[in-house]
């Protein structure tokens, strides 16, 4: 039998509202557990065998959610700040009590493919360079690009600050594009790999992670959720 939860937790994580919120939804009636009101937030129900609407409307729980997000420039890969718009700020309410956040970081003016989870573990295999997964970005760049640029990022390039990078693979796409694969996530590292070989970065966006490459038919500000199969694609 799948673990009870308390029914306000349960609610609260499908983005339900508060503690407090929900604590008023049950006591007014809205809340129905296999078709009868309840009007205790907190007693404990079974996700998986338990039928739960809100206002008429049920309840799908998961426990972890996988999303792909084709990440826009001007917002934040965070899940909260004072200021900007932050990455979580585009999904709906059935997001926001889940605990989502995104796998590693984009820049703000980062534009492309940027994974949300509430899955630690899945989250951790992706991001850790040990475990050597590729992630692809298309860079438009300002000044000459150099001929032996693809050796250079072979080699293992050295940033401005001393910090040494995994080789990495650097290929020109077109006049002033560059498409740049690297293993790892080191802050603003593709701009500052570029700049490492006297190239600035105007644009970046990226493309694939592992073999899991960026839908199409997602506009700047979309998301969906991944296939069973396609959260294994960025181990392959
Ligand atoms: N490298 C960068 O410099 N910026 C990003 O957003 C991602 C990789």
């Amino acid at each position: 039998m799948a673990a009870m939860m308390r029914l306000d937790k349960l609610l609260g994580h499908c983005g339900w509202g508060t503690r407090r919120q929900l604590k008023e939804l049950c006591k007014n009636g809205n809340v129905l557990v296999n078709g009868r009101a309840c009007r205790d937030s907190s007693v404990k129900v079974d996700p998986a065998a338990d039928v739960i609407s809100v206002d008429g409307e049920q309840v799908l729980y998961e426990q972890y959610s996988y999303l792909m997000l084709h990440k826009p420039a001007g917002v934040l890969s965070a899940t909260e700040d004072r200021h900007s718009q932050t990455v979580l700020d585009l999904l709906p309410r059935t997001y926001q009590g889940a605990g989502l956040f995104p796998v590693g970081r984009l820049d703000k003016d980062t534009t492309g493919l940027l994974l949300l989870t509430n899955d630690g573990k899945w989250s951790h295999r992706i991001t850790s360079p040990k475990k050597h997964i590729d992630k692809v970005y298309e860079a438009t760049v300002d000044g000459i690009i150099p001929e032996d640029m693809e050796e250079q990022f072979q080699a293992g390039i050295m940033l401005a600050d001393g910090l040494q990078c995994l080789p990495a693979h650097a290929v020109q796409t077109g006049a002033n594009t560059v498409e740049i694969t690297v293993q790892e996530g080191k802050y603003h590292q593709v701009k500052r790999m570029c700049a490492a070989v006297g190239l600035t970065v105007t644009a970046l966006h990226r493309r694939s992670i592992g073999s899991l490459q960026l839908d199409s038919c997602l506009q700047p500000g979309s998301f969906r959720t991944l296939t069973e199969k396609e959260r294994e694609l960025p181990f392959e």
